[in-house]
């Protein structure tokens, strides 16, 4: 008999993890920190390995439990999953509404435009208000079954809470451009190939053999079509999806109930032009009638729906001449090889530059000098070869270099690796790379030290290393091309103020090969100083589960090599934080009772960014200064808001300061 108890608090932190899920990966408004979610999720483990006859397969501890499978199982679709018809012009949208208009008669109509999401299309079948079993697409009638793979994605809800139980979800699994990157770079640190695009990245994630793995690759779910065999009849499109959102599924909000043709049309277009701003891919939009009677009255041909049509968007590609290729060296010395095409104009923009990521990428394309290539350009990446067209009448291979085109230092390629390196820590164009890491956004945040500017500085020799930044004087940047009286006593300012800046980005800011934000803040709270995580033995860095084998590999690497160690030592005499400002936490969150006032525009974080990361520690953000109002935080051009917190005589602080406040007291975020 189980304690009633024991049931309850069970029940409570399964409610709690899925609504922090929902908050977090659907509507991607989180309202606590990782750490807090993490903390959740180990009580929820520990109360269910001890009643492990309570455990159920919808709790979100479940998503990453399945086994792997030897292969994925073939499973036949309830009804087929068919294709749409595709529109690649106006014309042929025009068309596709006529046929409608002549087949309704004078019926008035509604259309529902969407994103076409360029992903892979899946089912998800609920049975009993559960997630129960998902599967491919395949060839439309057969597909595989991914229930397990399927399972790790956060988006998608393991139940639901409705009188409909039983239904069936068709979507697309779709794996961000952020994710997409972060993947690639790390399998390109890994000596693997590259996926060609998010859309072959996510197809190989959802069919990858260990479910652990599939987790780690973040994909989305975004549905777009219901089927509930018939026991429940959503009467239009529209519904259908409003009924899905409701129930905590990741519909795409950029959707719209469409009037007539005109408006689809202009939704098609907006969508055009502002594409790049998404942070997945599309590749067009879809066009469905929004009467489920009427589709019933339209009906299928044997390939596609007739209340159905897709609206393509040209693909960003055109045909160019590989005139050459060089080598760029970037901050880890990595060489990367840039075909140099002969321009051509790419959606609007010119394109004379393509990155052939490394020799194994150039090998697979069979790519040689002279040759006729396709290029693409797709978000605002930088734009690569696809593959080669025709080959050249002169066609000359390409060979990396043997020593560094920029130094002249030797070139190393490690076994296992796909890069080639050049191993000169004093490289200009690594210092050059790495000043840049230092100083960008996310790390130590000095404006004002853009490309032209550091190139000059590492050119003239003023600047070897970071640690001569903070030598700087404006006598010193004077003598640069383009650098006035004020913008080198406002470069000066900032290098001074990054001193400021917490223990987890001076680490984040060396540079050292993955070891980004979050493994910075890890480290900083487990050891709490840059001394004790530079003594650090491999096992003790990898003892908190946080740090794997590789990461610990490298940070041990740094830190052998003298002049690395030399910087540290450097960084300490300017006076950097190497100590890192221990949480004065109070269980309920180090900002609790107080209320914050954001004005004027920020730099580092982003408003809504600085807004929810003040709230996950127990503070409160206004909108307007009042006598309760703690501080105002007040960025670049501030407003109105400003004035009246000298006239109450609110603390004013800058952004520098609140990232003091939340990162030298967050917990462990
Ligand atoms: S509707 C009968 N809606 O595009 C319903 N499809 O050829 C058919 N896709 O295979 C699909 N976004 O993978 C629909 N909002 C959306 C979509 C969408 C992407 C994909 C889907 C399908 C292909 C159409």
């Amino acid at each position: 008999m189980p304690d009633p108890e024991v049931s309850r608090e069970l029940a409570r932190l399964r409610d709690e993890l899925r609504r922090h899920e929902y908050l977090y990966y659907v509507l991607d408004q989180p309202v606590i920190s990782d750490a807090e979610y993490d903390r959740l999720m180990r009580d929820l483990q520990r109360l269910e390995a001890a009643h492990p006859e309570l455990s159920t397969e919808d709790s979100p501890t479940q998503r990453v439990g399945g086994k792997a499978r030897e292969g994925f199982l073939k499973v036949t679709h309830s009804s087929p999953m068919l294709s749409l018809d595709n529109a690649l012009n106006e014309a042929e949208l025009m068309a596709f509404d006529k046929r409608i208009r002549d087949l309704l008669g004078d019926e008035p109509y509604h259309y529902v435009a969407e994103l076409k999401m360029d992903g892979l299309s899946m089912a998800a079948l609920y049975r009993e208000g559960r997630f129960m079993q998902a599967v491919t697409r395949g060839d439309g009638v057969i597909g595989e079954d991914v229930t397990e793979n399927a399972r790790t994605i956060r988006s998608l809800p393991l139940s639901v809470e409705s009188e409909l139980t039983d239904f069936e979800v068709r979507g697309e699994t779709v794996m961000n451009r952020s994710a997409f990157e972060r993947l690639n770079g790390t399998r390109e640190d890994q000596g693997l190939n590259r996926f060609a695009n998010p859309r072959n990245a996510a197809a190989g994630s959802l069919r990858l053999l260990e479910p652990s793995v599939t987790a780690s690759r973040r994909l989305d779910f975004y549905p777009y079509y219901l089927l509930s065999g018939g026991k429940f009849v959503f009467d239009s499109q529209w519904g259908a999806l409003e009924w899905l959102a409701k129930h905590h599924f990741k519909v795409n909000a950029h959707r719209s109930l469409c009037a007539n043709v005109v408006e689809v049309l202009a939704f098609c277009r907006g969508w055009e032009d502002r594409r790049e701003t998404l942070p997945y891919e599309i590749d067009g939009v879809v066009i469905k009638i929004d009467s489920v009677t009427q589709q019933q009255r339209l009906g299928f041909t044997a390939k596609s729906p007739r209340w159905a049509i897709a609206f393509k968007y040209a693909a960003r590609q055109a045909e160019s001449e590989v005139e050459d290729i060089s080598v760029q060296v970037g901050r880890t010395g990595a060489l990367t090889p840039v075909a140099h095409l002969k321009p051509v104009s790419i959606g609007g923009v010119t394109v004379s530059r393509a990155t052939l990521h490394n020799e194994d990428e150039i090998e697979r394309l069979g790519l040689r000098i002279g040759d006729i290539v396709v290029v693409e350009r797709s978000g605002d990446v930088i734009p690569k070869v696809v593959r080669v067209k025709t080959q050249g009448s002169y066609r000359r291979a390409f060979r990396m270099p043997a020593v560094c085109p920029v130094c002249g230092g030797k070139v190393v390629r490690e076994p296992g690796e796909s890069a080639s390196r050049c191993i000169n820590t004093c490289c200009p164009a690594r210092v050059k790379e790495s000043i840049l890491h230092f100083s960008s956004r996310g790390v130590m945040n000095i404006d004002g030290l853009g490309d032209a500017v550091v190139d000059q500085l590492v050119e003239s020799g003023l600047v070897r290393s970071v640690a001569d930044l903070y030598a700087l004087t404006v006598e010193n940047l004077l003598t640069l091309e383009r650098m006035g009286p004020k913008s080198a006593a406002n470069l000066v300012r900032n290098i001074a103020n990054s001193k400021k800046m917490p223990l987890p980005r001076v680490i984040s800011a060396l540079g050292i090969r993955f070891v980004g934000e979050r493994t910075s803040q890890f480290l900083s709270e487990e050891f709490g100083s840059l001394a004790r995580i530079m003594a650090a033995t491999d096992e003790e860095l990898q003892k908190a589960g946080e740090v794997g084998p590789k990461i610990a590999d490298s940070i041990l690497e740094f830190f052998k090599e003298a002049h690395n160690r030399d910087l540290v030592e450097k960084l300490r005499a300017i006076g950097l934080k190497l100590e890192y400002d221990k949480p004065k936490s109070d269980g309920k969150g180090s900002l609790a009772g107080l209320v914050f006032v954001l004005t004027g525009s920020l730099e580092a974080l982003k408003r809504e960014e600085a807004a929810s990361r003040i709230q996950n520690l127990g503070g409160t953000v206004t909108s307007s200064v009042s006598k309760k109002t703690s501080y105002v935080v007040a960025g670049s051009e501030p407003g109105s808001k400003l004035e009246r917190a000298r006239q109450l005589k609110v603390p004013v602080i800058d952004e520098l300061q609140l990232i003091q406040m939340l990162e030298g007291t967050e917990q462990n975020k």
